[in-house]
């Protein structure tokens, strides 16, 4: 494969040049961290998991009238994306109490919240993406108010349509992550379009009968079997890749 130029390493995904202008390639790598890289660890297979269950998540989400950075996956680890400006906002959606929230306040994990909740954190590894207020995202520019309102608009959309849909494969969806990013059109409208990926890796998913955890806590807290919870997810999206998830490195020499 041609080189590529690498515009941004992430701690789970790569940016690449994509082939057409406003165009990049986000490559899914199967490093995992957690506690902003406090604990480090490799999950075999987990890029290519994540790529599968992200793409069927935005093109279903796509369906429903979400605006998404996503165009079409284009192999096992790497897919096609539009270039847009990231906001530098988390914004983390609750249906269920549990992680910070759980703690932050004392309650027990497993507990339905009266409503959806939405926080916001700041994206910076060197401040370990503090939590803050729409009034911080709005005085220092991170967004405008406009933008904020679409965003919300948008991670309830989301968020309705997602528990559904996972629900209907046995799955509670407890919360979750999303990023934001501005689309300039052809003809320089801005549109706010969800960006980066939405797997295991960002959303706490537990078995709707067992409350089993099916997704990266059972990394950040050792409970083992991670790569079976993610193959677990895609298979019952429908999406594990037939041959298991083993890359495809190239030419392999037959013994
Ligand atoms: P939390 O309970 O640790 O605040 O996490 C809430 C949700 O956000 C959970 O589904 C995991 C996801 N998340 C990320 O995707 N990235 C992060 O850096 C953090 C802290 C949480
Ligand atoms: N993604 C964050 C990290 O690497 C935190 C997390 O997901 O727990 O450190």
């Amino acid at each position: 494969m041609a080189r590529r130029r690498k515009l941004y390493e992430g701690k789970a995904k790569i940016l690449y040049e994509g082939p057409e202008p406003g165009t990049l390639i986000q490559y899914f790598k199967d490093d995992a961290t957690a506690f902003n890289n406090k604990k480090q660890g490799i999950i075999t297979g987990k890029g290519v998991l994540n790529n599968r269950i992200s793409e069927y998540l935005m093109v279903r989400l796509a369906e429903i009238g979400v605006p998404t950075h996503f165009i079409r996956r284009v192999n096992m680890r790497e897919q096609l994306v539009r270039a847009v400006e990231i906001i530098p906002i988390e914004v983390v959606v609750r249906n269920v109490a549990a992680g910070s929230l759980a703690k932050r306040f004392g309650l027990e994990e497993g507990m339905q919240l009266p409503r959806a909740i939405i926080e916001y954190y700041y994206k910076s590894d060197e401040l370990d993406d503090p939590m803050i207020s729409e009034e911080h995202i709005t005085a220092f520019g991170w967004a405008h108010p406009q933008d904020m309102d679409d965003m919300v608009a948008l991670s309830l959309r989301v968020n309705d349509f997602l528990v559904g849909l996972f629900l209907g494969v046995g799955l509670r969806l407890v919360d979750f992550k999303l990023e934001f990013g501005r689309y300039y059109n052809d003809d320089d409208e801005m549109q706010i379009v969800l960006a980066d990926e939405i797997s295991p890796d960002n959303c706490r998913l537990w078995d709707s009968k067992t409350n089993e955890k099916m997704d990266k806590d059972r990394f950040r807290r050792d409970l083992g079997g991670v790569k079976e919870a993610y193959q677990e997810v895609a298979r019952r999206l429908g999406v594990l890749p037939e041959a298991g998830p083993m890359d495809i490195k190239g030419p392999q020499a037959i013994q």
